[in-house]
């Protein structure tokens, strides 16, 4: 992939509870991680992917900008969650020309919104298992009250949206310049973030089953709240082991253990449905990524309910690292929370 010097982005990954933002350059040795940063934004700023804090937030972006020296002003970003829907159909196989009219006639069917209300997306996938006669198209719905809000704020933080895409596609453009992982697996990605984790069953590079829920670390913050009587910030602080001496450590354990084991529980859930589905296949990869990752108990849950190779995604194996700017200490913390930005940063102006 080349970038031209104008149509390259900046991936701006906008979470409930980090911004991450990445810019990449390609250099005569291959792509380079020129920046990348994150920053903590207040609880309550965005709930439910709603933003209740357009100014604050439009700050917390200007700021993180200024402070990674982000000089360039076209930003990618992506929404997911709440206001996304993505669904697998199956059509009669036509012409891509002839696609768009039936796919716009016939997804009102698919969506839980007035069809007005959304904007509406799709991809050919291929045949279907059931028929050569069929082909399965992706669709994709955004609302469309929840681009303009997106849009707003980008504007308001005083840069140029070029590109809103999905959470869970920029994630998978992450993984899919990842070195040595092998695309013929079928490959789950996995991201738990603070209020919702996405689920993307892929084989060669195309999803074959996408799920959206809303489990999340926050559940994790909201029980030590209300049991040890801290605000958000103190929970938070003594999830990450910043300070230990307001919570017990065996009282965070617990919460820990007992809610990865329920998000566990949801997503061998979704590989059941998925393995006893058309397909005779089994998930053989797992890859995690999102603040999910660090929640203790998590990974040995899925190692041990689920018989998939389980790993946690590093995303700056793809690229080429100066150490000196990006310790490992660093990249090691910033990894698993860092590829919705990078696949942002990957895309293009021209980019569909
Ligand atoms: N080093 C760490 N140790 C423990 N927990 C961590 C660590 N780093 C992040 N987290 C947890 O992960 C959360 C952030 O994860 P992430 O950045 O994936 O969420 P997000 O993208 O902001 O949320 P969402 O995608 O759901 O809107 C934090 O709120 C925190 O609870
Ligand atoms: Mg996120």
């Amino acid at each position: 992939m080349i970038f031209g010097k104008k149509d390259h982005l900046v991936g701006l990954d906008i979470g409930s509870s980090f911004i991450k933002v990445a810019e990449l350059k390609e250099t005569g040795k291959g792509l380079a991680l020129h920046k990348f940063g994150m920053s903590r934004i207040l609880p309550g700023t965005i709930v439910e992917g709603k933003i209740m804090d357009m100014e604050g937030l439009a700050k917390d972006i200007r700021t993180l900008f200024k402070s990674q020296k982000i000089r360039e002003k076209n930003v990618a970003i992506s929404t997911g969650g709440h206001s996304v829907v993505i669904k697998t159909i199956n059509t009669s196989t036509r012409p891509e020309q002839e696609l768009q009219d039936i796919i716009y006639s016939e997804a009102e069917q698919y969506i839980p919104y007035d069809i007005d209300d959304v904007n509406i997306d799709y991809q050919a996938l291929g045949e279907s298992e059931f028929s050569p006669d069929q082909m399965n198209v992706l669709l994709v719905a955004v609302k469309k009250d929840l681009v303009a809000e997106y849009i707003d704020l980008i504007h308001l933080a005083g840069l140029n949206p070029k590109i809103i895409d999905v959470d869970t596609f920029a994630l998978q453009n992450a993984y899919e310049i990842l070195p040595y992982e092998s695309q013929e697996k079928v490959t789950l990605l996995i991201d738990v973030g603070a209020s919702k984790t996405s689920l993307n069953i892929l084989k060669a590079n195309s999803s074959l089953m996408m799920r959206d829920n809303v489990s999340g670390t926050n559940q994790i913050l909201e029980e030590i709240c209300g049991q040890f009587d801290v605000t958000v910030d103190e929970a938070e602080q003594a999830v990450n082991g910043e300070v230990n001496d307001i919570v017990s450590q065996d009282g965070i354990r617990e919460i820990s253990l007992r809610l990865a084991q329920s998000w566990c529980s949801e997503i061998c859930e979704v590989v059941n449905t998925y393995q006893t589905g058309a397909s005779d296949e089994k998930v053989e990869k797992i890859i995690l990524s999102g603040g999910g990752v660090f929640t203790e108990g998590f990974k040995d849950c899925l190692l041990s309910e689920l018989d998939a190779d389980v790993s946690i995604i590093n995303p700056f194996e793809a690229l080429i690292v100066n150490e000196k700017k990006f310790p490992d200490s660093f990249i090691t913390k910033a990894g698993p929370l860092a590829p919705i930005a990078i696949g942002l940063a990957l895309r293009r102006v021209d980019d569909k």
